[in-house]
């Protein structure tokens, strides 16, 4: 704090002499939190847990373990083997890990196990263990008992292993609007184990793989040709078991994450190339009927923000064929019904109030670039849809374009989703 300097009795305090009665308060808040992979977390000779926990199983110590309940059947014994292992004394709190889960409610539920355990405020911990969901839903809870109190991150999904578990963000959705509510609060680390991807059927997979194709689009070149190699191949197993290219996909999404964030935590600056994907979608996500997943949404955002960037010159036309034969590789949706031009256009209206004014749109500058433009209209983004509807039709023969899709194929317009009107 810093004032006026003015002599009074009291040595210490520094009190301005009027009339000019005004404080300067500055203070820095330091961020240090760890992401670690590591494979096998739940096995007892694995300590990375325990310590996390604040346990070297000289002790008993206690923690809240919220965890998603879909989680809980799958690992909650080897869960509670470790921690008897490690003399950790869980409390479970068993939350939804759906997308309907994310309310106030349910994160005033978690402070409230909070409360009936009476957690200590410093020492000992809340555990995250989930997909994205409980990261964003059990990270606000955390955030909020008592302004903040330490948490784990234990992130079991692919999206919550690249992107949701490894930044600062927590988040609820609100009045039909996607994580309108949320604070900026750092877990005191991430542990990650790819073998909990053994678990995750192949659609939450995709889903992930999404957000690793947009790290590959915005910043990666060198991944981007890695996933156009191995795309095919990409399923739980392949990602569960570590092999070499798998692990050279998840440290390069996950580094090239950081990297991002790092030195923007409390997103100051809002030309994040991060938000490639995410500049549409967010209205999507919440009306899309059939609904979509997180990356769904994000896939079909970036398929008409790689037309729009083709449409300007900044991409060119392989390159713009290369990386949307890349996300239908993936089994990735280009289109969506819903994603009307009208509702593409009142999405980038909420998002220029999101990105205070301006629409600092990301679009590619070839493949490992972006460049953030201000002036996109109607009209282009028109163009935009267009182009990818084109693409998306040519590319489905007509006897294909009736059946269902093979698990790990492009879905085309209406092929598995009904043309509903979106509702705003
Ligand atoms: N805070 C952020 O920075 C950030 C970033 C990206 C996404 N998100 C949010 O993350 C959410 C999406 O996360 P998600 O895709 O992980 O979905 P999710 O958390 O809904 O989990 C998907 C499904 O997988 C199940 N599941 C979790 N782990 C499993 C496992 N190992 N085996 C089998 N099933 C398992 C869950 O029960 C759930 O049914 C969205 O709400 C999105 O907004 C947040
Ligand atoms: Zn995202």
């Amino acid at each position: 704090m810093t004032s006026t300097p003015h002599r009074q009795s009291s040595a210490v305090l520094d009190v301005p002499k009027p009339p000019d009665l005004s404080w300067h308060v500055q203070a820095r808040l330091p961020v240090d939190y760890e992401v670690v992979i590591t494979r096998g977390l739940l096995s007892e000779g694995n300590g990375v847990l325990a310590r996390a926990c604040g346990s070297d199983a000289t002790a008993p110590t206690r923690c809240l373990v919220v965890i998603d309940q879909t989680v809980a059947g799958l690992y909650g014994d080897a869960l509670q083997a470790y921690f008897s292992a490690w003399r950790i004394e869980p409390v479970w709190k068993l939350v939804r890990g759906d997308e309907g889960a994310k309310t106030l409610a349910h994160a005033v539920e978690i402070t409230e196990a909070m409360t009936e355990m009476g957690i200590l405020r410093r020492t000992e911990k809340v555990v995250a263990v989930g997909g994205g969901v409980v990261m964003d839903i059990a990270g606000l809870a955390a955030s909020l008992y008592r302004r903040g109190v330490p948490y784990i991150r234990i992130p079991t999904t692919l999206m919550g292993q690249i992107d949701a578990g490894i930044g600062v963000k927590t988040g609820i959705n609100h009045g039909q609007h996607k994580n309108r509510l949320g604070t900026y609060c750092a877990p005191e680390a991430t542990l990650i184990d790819p073998e909990f991807l053994f678990t995750q059927d192949q659609r939450h997979v995709t889903n992930g793989v999404a957000e690793i194709v947009k790290m590959a689009l915005v910043k990666d070149a060198a991944l981007f040709e890695l996933l156009e190699r191995s795309i095919r191949g990409l399923d739980a197993e392949t990602l569960a078991s570590c092999g070499p290219d798998a692990r050279e996909i998840l440290s390069r999404a996950i580094a090239g994450m950081l990297h991002e964030l790092e030195p923007n935590l409390w997103e100051g600056e809002l030309e994040r190339a991060v938000d490639f994907g995410h500049t549409f979608s967010p209205a999507l996500e919440l009306r899309a009927d059939p609904p979509l997943l997180h990356g769904e949404a994000v896939a079909v955002d970036m398929a008409v923000s790689l037309a729009l960037a083709h449409n300007r010159g900044m991409l060119s036309t392989p390159d713009a064929e290369r990386a949307l034969t890349l996300m239908r590789s993936a089994g990735l949706p280009l289109t969506h019904p819903t994603f009307t031009v009208e509702l593409l256009a009142r999405a980038l209206e909420d998002t220029v109030k999101h990105r205070d004014g301006l629409q600092r749109v990301p679009l590619t500058q070839g493949i490992g670039t972006v460049e953030f433009v201000n002036d996109v209209s109607a009209e282009e983004l028109a163009r935009a849809v267009a182009f990818v509807a084109e693409r998306v039709i040519s590319e489905v023969p007509p006897a294909a374009a009736s059946a269902p899709a093979p698990a790990g194929q492009m879905r085309a317009i209406g092929e598995e989703f009904s043309d509903s009107e979106h509702v705003a």
